[in-house]
């Protein structure tokens, strides 16, 4: 076993073919839903309960959905955990697109469990059924999506054809900028030997601070494409797709807990996460 992933630069070949790449990743998360489905039964309890799992600064982005919010499309919903904290935040109902089979299972067993008005689709986030067009008043998405998905203008694409006139993306994402810091020996910060222009990158296995070790042990799981979008190429798509930023704004917030070996008053000074709104005019 291999404490952290295994990674390697993208050969030219790999890094061609966007296709094969997410088609790598679907199969890699599949693995990895493994440790989703021990999630289950906490989430079971989180939504049935009434609770949200998103974050303070979320869900100041999203503001009160009750009244303004028929439907909430979230593109890589994962276990649907999120997706069914915007039903609790008031959006009347929620479909969620996610390219793992055993990630939409246990999306449907959650919503079995709950009652919850929600539909799952396993599809390429790509290929968005187009009669899903243009009836989404809020596409959400982030913490941890934007990273999987190697064409960011195609993305944006899909998100605008998605809303009604005047709907809203809200988007809540790992800051490109946390790529390149990690914890020393001590909890100080220190840079890591990424690069910040470098585009994808293989890897396998997973960090120990999010999924871990699976019972696949980490040298027979598939290799999965992964890249930092800078805030520049994030801000660049969503405006080219003909979408209006309304805000963009930086947090220290430590969305996946990796960075729990940091001194306390180390914390708080970098940017971790960004949160963005932007709206189909
Ligand atoms: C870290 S999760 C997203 C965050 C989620 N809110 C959660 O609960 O952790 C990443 C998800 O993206 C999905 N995914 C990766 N690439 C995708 C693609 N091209 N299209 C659709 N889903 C994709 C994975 O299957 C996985 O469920």
């Amino acid at each position: 076993m291999i404490d952290e992933p295994d990674v390697r630069p993208t050969t030219p070949a790999e890094a061609a073919d966007v296709r094969a790449m997410h088609a790598a990743n679907g199969a890699a998360w599949d693995e990895a839903a493994e440790r989703y489905e021990g999630w289950l039964a906490e989430a079971i309890e989180l939504i049935r309960a009434g609770g949200s799992n998103l974050f303070e600064e979320e869900e100041a982005l999203l503001g009160d959905l009750r009244g303004r919010c028929h439907r909430a499309i979230h593109l890589q919903c994962a276990g649907g955990r999120d997706s069914l904290s915007l039903w609790r935040l008031g959006a009347h109902e929620v479909i969620g697109i996610d390219l793992s089979a055993r990630m939409i299972d246990l999306a449907e067993r959650l919503t079995a469990a709950t009652g919850a008005p929600a539909r799952w689709i396993q599809a390429d986030v790509l290929d968005t059924p187009v009669d899903l067009d243009g009836t989404a008043d809020l596409v959400y998405t982030g913490r941890g999506s934007l990273l999987w998905l190697q064409d960011l203008d195609a993305w944006a694409a899909v998100v605008s054809r998605l809303l009604v006139p005047g709907g809203r993306l809200v988007l809540f994402e790992g800051h490109p900028f946390e790529w390149l810091v990690d914890g020393d020996a001590d909890g100080h910060w220190a840079l890591t030997d990424y690069d910040y222009f470098a585009g994808p990158e293989a890897s396998r296995g997973w960090s120990p601070g999010f999924i871990d070790h699976l019972s696949i042990p980490d040298a027979e799981q598939h290799w999965k494409f992964s890249r930092a979008w800078t805030l520049g190429e994030v801000v660049t798509a969503v405006a080219g797709a003909g979408l209006r930023i309304e805000r963009l704004v930086e947090s220290p917030r430590d969305w996946w807990s990796g960075h729990g070996d940091i001194l306390a008053d180390e914390r708080g000074r970098l940017p971790l996460s960004f949160g963005l709104v932007a709206t189909r005019p």
